[in-house]
């Protein structure tokens, strides 16, 4: 099947899961948002208040910050793909469960290993322990790239944990532009390479 009616699918399939306990209490799943040949994928916790309402990642306060964090590197929301590690609202936001992750995670392997991004941002520290490190230490490694495999991993602040603080605000927007360096890179990789093609015509 054609990549993006896989995705299609698997979005489908997130939508009537039933796997956990979560579906007992969300409004909807969340599976995400964005572009689906995106390079860049963005991994937050879990859905809030706002995206169980309205079936969409990122949509409340924390998601209007990574809006503007993303339009800072002149980014907007449809450059990228948006999801979760969960893809159902946790009664209260309390954090996922290790046993929600692990079994939702799968869903976000499928995602990736269609997407094929070169690089996934990890949002906070649930998503940054799951996806990178289950020690990593979030005000350490914030803003160090990590290469496994095919993919560059950048680990992020929350933008809910930077809402309310000044200071981590200010790292995160400082942060941010790793990824900016990154894909300006890449197009430049890009550039030079249609260029050598055309050189040799
Ligand atoms: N926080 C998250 O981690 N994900 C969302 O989609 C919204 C808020």
């Amino acid at each position: 099947m054609e990549k993006v009616a896989e995705l299609k699918k698997l979005a489908q399939e997130i939508l009537k899961c039933t796997k956990c306990k979560l579906s007992l209490t969300r409004k909807n799943a969340v599976p995400g948002d964005g572009s689906l040949n995106a390079d860049i994928i963005l991994v937050g916790e879990a859905p809030g208040v706002q995206e169980d309402r309205q079936g969409l990642p990122f949509v409340g306060e924390a998601g209007k910050l990574l809006t503007s964090l993303l339009s800072s590197i002149g980014l907007s929301r449809t450059d990228v793909y948006i999801t979760n590690i969960v893809k159902c609202r946790p009664p209260k936001n309390r954090e996922p469960t290790k046993e929600e992750i692990t079994t939702c995670l799968h869903y976000l392997r499928k995602q990736t290993s269609l997407i094929k991004p070169s690089i996934i941002c990890t949002l906070g520290r649930i998503a940054s322990e799951t996806l990178i490190d289950k020690k990593l230490s979030i005000s350490k490694e914030h803003g160090k790239l990590k290469k496994m495999g095919k993919i560059t991993y950048l680990p992020l602040y929350h933008p809910a944990a930077a809402l309310y603080n000044p200071k981590l605000k200010d790292t995160l927007f400082a942060d941010i532009k790793t990824l900016e360096k990154l894909s300006k890179n890449a197009k430049i990789t890009l550039n030079n390479f249609n260029h050598y093609k055309k050189s040799k015509i």
